[in-house]
């Protein structure tokens, strides 16, 4: 149990701050702002969490298996899929290529039998930058394939060279024209080749899509300087379930032996971290202990061991559950790496839990080039932030203030509901399309925690 002065100081504010928030309420309730336009997200702050939080698949690893799903000739059934707006994007892509799919539920049935050369459009291409993935696989299966240049995003200009290069090591001769990859395989076969690919930067997209190439190439393929996330074991346990032969995923050189064709499989997705991690920094910055299930412990070992720098303990009850128990917040430092680094995804989620952390903490970014947009966002809540260059100097205050607020990308929104959460009064977050992109049900989610939240749609 939590020692009772943090809890008696935390409850006796949230209760001070709940009678003026009944009136701040009341005020926002009765004189309407202005008629809204979008659906946003109203929370009181201060509310204390408490219970248990189920974590859905994990959004990165669904993705990529979906474009997986191309590698194979039969039936495919994927159980523990998140419903997101990515996925049903990944699902819109698939059907424009000739994937017949039938989602009920958490489980998706694919048939990648009859898939054509019809270009996935590029007004879905653009809006899901994963779904460049399915390169690999159509260029393995056709021979031949052409699919849009994804472009940008909020965070990044998010090249694919790293993509193409692989591509083009195993023989495929590769054009950008007009803002559309053209990829074909040299020679008769029509079949890639095996080869020996060293990544200039451990990228998770170029290495799914390469190992993924390699599962029908001709031969041996190791990529060297690989991503090592657990999205990318989840990937190549997926391929192997289908039959592929992967070795050494998890670790920086992966090796394939091609196979002349994949089989049907029943498989389910690991859990989402970067939705765990971000439901602890909810649990940290409200003085919460919670509980979140199913979870896979290991792949949250950078955060855990942050999250107990900075104060909180993360108590891990068997395979699949951890428990967060509170404490006073004080202040670290971060910097994002690759796998098994500290990971970007979560890097806005800590930044906010930092805000309010007792001291000076230095949070630099070092994987994306612009993912410090949500630093503006948390000033405008009270936050002391100064950045410079991909590093913010974060100076702990004692509370942040709710107050109107944008969203700019995924995760950016994920730290505006955690300072939110935590947040003196009411905060209410804009530019949803974001989070929804990539968190399930997060509104009923943190209600069922006790959290003092609503959803309102235009
Ligand atoms: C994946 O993106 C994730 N997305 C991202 O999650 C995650 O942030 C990222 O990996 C890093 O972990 C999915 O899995 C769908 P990268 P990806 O290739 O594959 C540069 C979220 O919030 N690069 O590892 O695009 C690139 O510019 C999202 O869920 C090249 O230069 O990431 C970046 O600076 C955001 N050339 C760095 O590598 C390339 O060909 C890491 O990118 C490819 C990448």
């Amino acid at each position: 149990m939590l020692p009772i002065s943090i809890t008696q100081r935390y409850r006796k504010k949230y209760l001070v701050l709940q009678r003026e928030e009944t009136t701040i309420k009341a005020t926002y309730q009765t004189t309407p702002t202005t008629a809204i336009l979008e659906p946003v997200i109203e929370i009181y702050g201060r509310a204390p969490l408490s219970g248990e939080v189920r974590i859905s698949g994990a959004k990165n690893s669904a993705l990529a298996i979906m474009a997986g799903t191309l590698l194979c000739a039969d039936d495919c059934r994927l159980r523990n899929l998140p419903a997101l707006a990515d996925i049903d994007r990944m699902g819109q892509i698939l059907a424009a290529i000739g994937v017949k799919l039938k989602r009920e539920g958490d489980v998706l049935d694919i048939d990648a039998r009859n898939i054509g050369q019809s270009q996935a459009p590029y007004e879905l291409v653009s809006q899901l930058r994963a779904s460049f993935f399915v390169i690999g696989p159509l260029l393995a299966r056709l021979g031949t394939t052409q699919v849009p240049l994804p472009g940008g995003c909020a965070i990044g200009a998010r090249p694919v060279d790293l993509h193409v290069r692989g591509l083009q090591a195993m023989g495929a001769d590769v054009r950008i024209e007009h803002g559309v990859v053209h990829a074909n395989v040299k020679g008769r076969s029509q079949r890639l080749s095996g080869a020996r690919i060293y990544l200039d930067y451990p990228s998770v997209g170029a290495t799914e899509t390469i190992m993924m190439a390699a599962t029908l190439a001709e031969g041996e393929t190791i990529i060297e300087n690989a991503a090592q996330e657990p999205e990318i074991i989840d990937l190549a346990n997926f391929c192997r379930s289908m039959g592929a032969q992967i070795q050494g995923d998890g670790t920086n050189t992966i090796v394939i032996q091609g196979v002349e064709r994949l089989h049907t499989t029943d498989f389910p997705i690991i859990p989402d971290r970067i939705e765990a991690g971000t439901f602890l920094c909810a649990g940290a910055i409200t003085h919460s202990e919670i509980s979140l299930y199913p979870v896979v412990p290991d792949h949250l070992a950078s955060a855990i061991a942050k999250l107990r720098e900075i104060g909180p303990e993360v108590v891990i009850e068997g395979p699949d559950r951890v428990r967060l128990v509170p404490a006073e917040l004080r202040a670290t430092d971060i910097e994002t790496l690759p796998y098994p680094g500290f990971p970007t995804d979560m890097q806005a989620q800590f930044m906010a839990l930092l805000a309010v952390s007792e001291g000076n903490s230095l949070v630099t970014e070092t994987v994306f080039e612009n993912r410090l947009q949500h630093v503006a966002e948390l000033q405008r809540m009270g936050a002391n932030i100064k950045v410079k260059g991909n590093t913010a100097v974060v100076q702990g205050v004692p509370f942040l203030s709710g107050a109107p607020v944008m969203s700019t990308d995924l995760r950016a929104s994920a730290a505006l509901v955690i300072a939110g959460l935590a947040a003196e009064g009411t905060t209410v977050i804009q530019g949803l399309k974001h989070l929804d992109r990539g968190y399930e049900d997060i509104v009923s989610k943190l209600k069922g925690l006790g959290a003092n939240l609503r959803r309102i749609e235009p």
